[in-house]
């Protein structure tokens, strides 16, 4: 088997990092990517371009360091990547499911997931998301606002519905703006420092019928230290103690590695430093703690496979190499200025010696999926490109701008390929309309 670097310090011409590519991906003796026990260039060819690729057994590896350290507390963020085939792997390795909509609701149902395994969370959901949580008896709700307790008033019988309280801790974690969400001025949850949550408390315990027993907080996404996280929770212990509460979740929020240059804590590490805290924090052990990561699971499980189908150089700007997809399939470039790593799996131990923009076939200029790629030098019209660590909030936030069909999603492992959600048709983009 060919080697390929690993961390390279400054991003550089160097091949691909492997840190940023599933368990299973090598290169074959010819410099081929394989994933899986299946060579990417076949893939594309059978099941076409674009192509979300994932790696079944990291996505079973990443699911088991969760269930290692929190047990059945270890909720699987379905935002970050949601088909019945997930849920269900989720599951089947022990995980909970955390939902934030009444479709997330469905499409875990669907994949039959017990619904005593789901969380239910959102800031403002609906009477009729409500009354389907509670009618197909979910494991726990979390209660986000003062107008979702005038609702949970209406519900007569919460059976064996648990419920959280959503406290906002007042912490500015370190990440993207729109992907932060612990800070007081946020639309999620009840604010610790003003009182709220403590009120919230009351209001909840004075509807008849109902356990509340939890607390949850989730400070945001894509974060690398664990000092926010540690904050969190020396915040949190007295309010869990003031209110007797037996259960508190963390939220999800660990970062990962998207360029060669940047380096992540691992899920292990991460709930060792969760761990301590709050043996420090002095929150007793009959308290069961918690997380909830979507990205941590699923990010470097996923790459996604373009065909490459124009190369513009412009002399002394710069190269634009345009793939088959773009902002439709990975929305994140455009949205939160995320980078990422481009390579060709024809030959991925070639230095990439050729700077490059990759962008997509939208019909505006923002369309970028990698702003300051690099690719080797003969890369070629018609060569097929990778993008790594795709795998979170790719398909999820997939869209249909330009009608542009969405990419089908593969598992593979043991050198076999499965379709978990095909390529979407015309009659797909139509089916809506009479
Ligand atoms: N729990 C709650 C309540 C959340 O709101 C989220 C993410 C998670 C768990 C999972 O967070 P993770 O472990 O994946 O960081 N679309 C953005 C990320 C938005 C995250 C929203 N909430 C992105 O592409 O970066």
């Amino acid at each position: 088997m060919a080697e390929f670097t690993d961390v390279d310090p400054v991003a550089s011409e160097a091949p691909i990092a492997k840190h940023l590519l599933p368990i299973s991906a090598h290169a074959d003796e010819g410099g081929h990517l394989v994933i899986g026990g299946v060579r990417v260039e076949d893939l594309a060819q059978e099941f076409g371009t674009p192509l979300f690729i994932y790696d079944e057994d990291h996505l079973r590896a990443r699911c088991q360091e969760a269930v290692a350290a929190f047990g059945y507390h270890a909720s699987f963020a379905t935002k970050a990547f949601l088909t019945k085939a997930m849920a269900r792997l989720a599951f089947e390795e022990g995980m909970s499911l955390d939902v934030s909509t009444g479709g997330e609701l469905e499409v875990v149902l669907a994949a039959g997931v017990p619904a005593e395994r789901i969380v239910v969370h959102g800031n403002n959901k609906s009477e009729s998301e409500i009354t389907r949580a509670i009618e197909v008896g979910v494991g726990r709700l979390i209660v986000d606002s003062f107008d979702e307790i005038e609702r949970l008033r209406t519900v007569g019988d919460f059976g064996s519905v648990r419920l959280s309280i959503r406290v906002t801790p007042g912490i500015e974690a370190h990440t993207h703006e729109f992907i932060m969400t612990g800070q007081e001025d946020s639309k999620f949850g009840f604010s610790l420092s003003s009182g709220d949550a403590d009120r919230a408390i009351e209001a909840i315990r004075s509807i008849r019928g109902v356990t509340l027993d939890g607390a949850h907080a989730h400070i945001g996404s894509q974060i690398l230290d664990f000092d926010s996280f540690r904050k969190e929770i020396e915040l949190l212990a007295p309010f869990l103690a003031r209110h007797q509460l037996t259960e508190f979740v963390v939220g999800g929020g660990l970062g990962v590695a998207y360029l060669n240059s940047e380096s992540a804590p691992s899920l292990s590490s991460w709930a060792k430093a969760i761990r301590e805290e709050c043996a420090l924090a002095a929150i007793p052990d009959d308290v069961a703690i918690g997380i909830e990561p979507g990205r941590a699971i699923v990010a470097t499980a996923g790459v996604t496979c373009y065909r490459i189908g124009t190369i513009k150089e412009i002399p002394g700007v710069r190269t634009y190499v345009s793939v088959d997809g773009g902002m439709s399939d990975n929305p994140r470039p455009v949205l939160y200025r995320s980078g990422y790593e481009v390579f060709l799996p024809r030959n991925m131990t070639a230095p990439r010696s050729r700077a490059v923009r990759v962008v997509g076939k939208h019909c505006e200029s923002g369309d970028i999926i990698v702003t300051d790629g690099r690719l080797p030098h003969d890369v070629k019209v018609g060569d097929l490109a990778v993008t790594p660590v795709t795998g979170a909030y790719g398909y999820s936030m997939a869209s249909n701008y330009n009608r542009v069909t969405r990419p089908p999603v593969i598992f593979v492992s043991g050198g076999e390929a499965k379709i978990v959600a095909r390529r979407e048709t015309i009659e797909d983009l139509l089916r809506l309309e009479p």
